[in-house]
């Protein structure tokens, strides 16, 4: 197994949208390697946040890449607008519908990065059968819909379980939820290499501080 480069995803859910740009700018300067767009429904997921709009207009303040979490069923209706609106990577949940080898089709057929998120509950056994068509796994370590949550520990063993299903495919591992300085080295070291944070890097003023936090703790760990 190879670790991939530690990368970490500030998610916007967490900032202040009242100045939404500026705050892009701000995780962009402070260090974000991607922007984590969490898509919420009010179907799927228990909440509503923002949509492909309110992506494009912020896809004119950073190069960074958009890394969007779609958390909406269905989502295959949608694939085309996100993808013309500026995401690089789009995740769909493996819970959102009954066709998620034709959902991961539809996106790189779009020429974007296809991942796979899975709930707290949902067996890394369901991806067995397209790790061919992924190229990023995305562990929810809270019940999606919320920032803010504690990281459920359990999904340490899910990291080590997608690490070594992905095995030497150039397949990303991510974790979103409850990320902190404290969890991040226990994902880490199960063989995360993208680590999602909102709460956690949107607090105070110094968002570089928070991002560096996390990224030193990793830094502590040997993998
Ligand atoms: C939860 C979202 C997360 C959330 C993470 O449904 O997918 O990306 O914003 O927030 P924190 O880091 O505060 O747990
Ligand atoms: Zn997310």
């Amino acid at each position: 197994m190879t670790q991939r480069p530690l990368l970490i995803a500030p998610s916007i859910l967490a900032a202040d949208f009242s100045k939404l740009g500026a705050e892009v700018e701000a995780v962009d300067r402070a260090g974000a390697d991607w922007i984590h767009i969490d898509v919420m429904d009010g179907h799927f997921v228990p909440n509503i946040s923002y949509g492909e709009p309110v992506m494009r207009s912020i896809r004119k303040v950073t190069p960074k890449v958009f890394d969007v979490h779609l958390m909406i069923a269905p989502a295959d209706p949608y694939l085309a607008q996100f993808a013309a609106g500026g995401a690089d990577i789009i995740t769909v949940h493996a819970e959102a519908g009954p066709h998620l080898d034709r959902s991961l089709q539809a996106i790189r057929a779009l020429g974007k990065r296809a991942g796979v998120s899975l709930n707290p509950a949902t067996p890394v056994a369901v991806l067995d059968h397209v790790l061919d068509r992924l190229d990023l796994i995305l562990i929810m370590s809270v019940n999606p819909g919320f920032g803010g949550q504690s990281f459920i520990a359990e999904s340490v063993t899910k990291v080590k379980q997608a690490r070594a299903l992905a095995g030497r495919r150039p397949i990303d591992i991510e974790v979103d939820g409850g990320i902190t300085a404290e969890t991040a080295p226990l994902v880490y070291r199960a063989g995360a290499n993208v680590l999602v944070a909102g709460s956690a890097v949107f607090k105070g003023d110094d968002y570089g501080r928070n991002i560096r936090a996390i990224r030193q703790a990793c830094a502590t760990v040997s993998v």
